[in-house]
């Protein structure tokens, strides 16, 4: 079959961070090589999204122009993309002009087929840059809340949608004039016109994640109105139309249409044009958006109805959208210095601990929590004590033996049998999980194969064995071997390298005939040669890493109280100066509360 997968183009404006990589880009991956794994063919496309205001605010503030903001950022996503084994066929970029082009090619095609109309709005201008500025560029006080610094689009403290003429005593942000309101022209999108074949479609699309069809449900709701895809600003793609010299297109509505120049660039530099053709016009093939979750909209309603007025292209067969990773319970934000970005947990650990926590982890029904504890606990605790020791004591034990293993040597017994049943339905669970792209769930199929893997050779003493039945001993070992190999394939689309550097360790025959691909699931003639070599894994240590992990901080206790449930424990009040904590001691053996009022302590 072929599938395209297509992830969100980030904004050229910042540096990506785990939050991205949790919302989208490693799942796509992990999809992506899962269906490679399939012997489907998979053409996986990305690119940096590097107009509007996201791009030239950050180039305002720095005083330069926008082009530098996208060149350094454009650079550095593939960097973080290529340094974490997230490998697009194509990470395109919006500015090139193959990506104009093909806009301009959809923006005519609607404009002749009259699903464009031009109306008159009327939009902030600003007398002393002499320009209408987009809504961000406008900050005043929300009328509804009161805060000061809220944008035009949006008040970042309560949270409401605004619209500039809202503000109160709206300014400029780049020069601080009060801004006029203007008349200007803008074409719109009639999106109305989709609202009743968007709905017919989205009947059809029930195997959707919950998230993705409520939110899409509750806004088409609301009801669809035309949308304005212009704006007056110099940053962007032109609009092929008189008139419009000083206006340009709107970001997202450009910006989608990156899937499309992306795949034509693509095939392009294959030397096979229409190659993209086979993805979007052949009925069979399947298209595959990835997004987090603030970008639904935008692929289940707008981009679907701009595929629909087109006629002739695939709809996305499915949208997945993941919910929010938070950093310690708070938003990650590079500004505030709250999470990681890829560059930074780069330095602290290697790369498949990064990927296996997170997929581990992955937000993909509420949102999950990254802590540097949970990371070193799941990584240490499962990926190195589960898997790594048992790769690594099986495969020890095989060549301190001098043993190769192979299925002509082995008798089967009723244990053996059932321990191969038992792989066999947790790689089924785990084939059809990734399928439907619940790869959290899907890992934890592989930790309970995993689990069962240990239990099996303990119980089986291969080391009692080898003294007594070499037969039995060899088959106890083959089967070992064979979860061994299942394990490591099951592990190949979440963690690539790790999955190649464990096959080589166990030697499987399989492995170096074809690679990854769903064979490494079949149970006959498979031979292995395991090599010698060292535990394949080093601990994570997030304290010897990161020393400013810890954090100890003297304090001084200004509440003592017997726990009202356990009589060794006092309920404490510590201040640290700017805040109190509430700890539970274990001190009522020892000190009064008398004695422990007003000590200094270190927490
Ligand atoms: N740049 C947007 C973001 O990061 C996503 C754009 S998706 C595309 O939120 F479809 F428009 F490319
Ligand atoms: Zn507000």
């Amino acid at each position: 079959m072929k599938i395209l997968v297509n992830v969100a183009l980030p904004y050229a404006n910042g540096p990506i961070h785990l939050g991205h990589v949790a919302g989208a880009y490693l799942s796509s991956d992990i999809f992506v090589r899962f269906q490679r794994m399939k012997g489907n063919e998979v053409m996986f496309v990305s690119g940096s999204d590097e107009h509007g205001t996201p791009t030239t605010i950050t180039a305002d503030r720095q005083k330069v122009s926008p082009q530098v903001i996208a060149d350094k950022f454009h650079k550095e996503h593939m960097e973080a993309f290529s340094n974490l084994d997230i490998k697009f066929d194509i990470f395109s970029r919006t500015t090139y002009p193959e990506h104009s082009d093909t806009v301009k090619e959809f923006f005519l095609d609607f404009y002749e087929k009259g699903i464009l109309t031009e109306k008159t709005m009327v939009s902030p201008f600003c007398p002393t840059d002499n320009r209408f500025m987009p809504d961000r560029y406008i900050e005043g006080t929300c009328p509804h809340c009161k805060f000061e610094e809220a944008r035009g689009d949006q008040c970042d403290n309560c949270g409401r949608i605004l619209d500039p003429q809202d503000l109160i005593d709206p300014k400029c942000i780049l020069c601080g004039t009060k801004p006029e309101f203007r008349e200007t022209r803008h074409m719109f999108f009639r999106l109305d016109q989709f609202q009743d074949q968007l709905l017919k479609w989205l009947d059809t699309r029930g195997f959707w994640k919950q998230n993705v069809l409520s939110f899409t449900r509750n806004f088409i709701k609301a009801g669809l109105r035309e949308r304005p895809i212009t704006r007056d600003i110099e940053w962007g793609v032109k609009v092929p139309l008189p008139g419009y010299e000083r206006k340009r297109i709107y970001v997202w509505f450009e910006a989608l249409i990156g899937y499309v120049s992306g795949a034509r660039i693509l095939s392009e530099k294959l030397g096979k044009k229409d190659y993209w053709k086979e993805f979007y016009f052949d009925p069979e093939a399947r298209i595959y958006q990835f997004m987090g979750k603030d970008n639904i909209i935008f692929h289940t309603i707008i981009w679907p109805a701009m595929l629909m007025a087109r006629g002739q292209y695939n709809l996305p067969y499915l949208v997945d959208a993941n919910e929010f990773l938070t950093f310690g319970g708070k938003q990650f934000s590079k500004s505030r210095g709250i999470g990681y970005t890829v560059d930074e947990i780069l330095k602290i650990a290697p790369k498949d601990y990064v990927r296996y926590y997170l997929a581990s982890i992955m937000p993909e029904s509420s949102d999950a929590d990254f802590t540097l504890e949970d990371f070193q606990a799941r990584v240490n605790g499962e990926l190195i004590d589960k898997f790594g020791n048992y790769v690594h004591r099986l495969t020890s034990f095989v060549t301190n033996n001098n043993l190769t293993i192979s299925s002509s040597e082995s008798v089967l017994d009723g244990k053996d049998k059932e321990a191969l049943n038992f792989a066999k339905e947790r790689i089924r669970a785990f084939t059809e999980l990734m399928e439907e792209v619940e790869i959290k769930k899907a890992l934890s199929e592989w930790l309970e194969l995993v689990k069962y893997a240990n239990s099996y050779f303990n119980s089986s003493e291969p080391w009692r064995l080898i003294k007594s039945d070499m037969e039995k001993c060899r088959s106890k070992l083959y089967v070992s071997l064979l979860l061994a190999q299942y394990i490591t394939g099951m592990l190949y689309p979440l963690t690539p390298s790790t999955a190649e550097r464990i096959m080589e360790k166990i030697g499987s025959s399989r492995y170096s005939e074809k690679g990854f691909t769903m064979e490494i699931f079949s149970r006959e003639d498979s031979e292995f040669s395991p090599v010698k070599s060292d535990p394949p894994f080093e601990k994570l240590d997030i304290i010897r890493i990161n020393p400013n992990f810890v954090d100890l901080r003297v304090g001084r206790i200004i509440e003592a109280k017997p726990h009202p449930n356990a009589d060794r424990l006092y309920v404490l009040k510590v201040n640290l100066g700017d805040s109190d904590i509430q700890l539970v001691a274990g001190l009522r053996k020892h000190y009064t509360e008398e004695d422990l009022m007003g000590h200094y302590i270190v927490v």
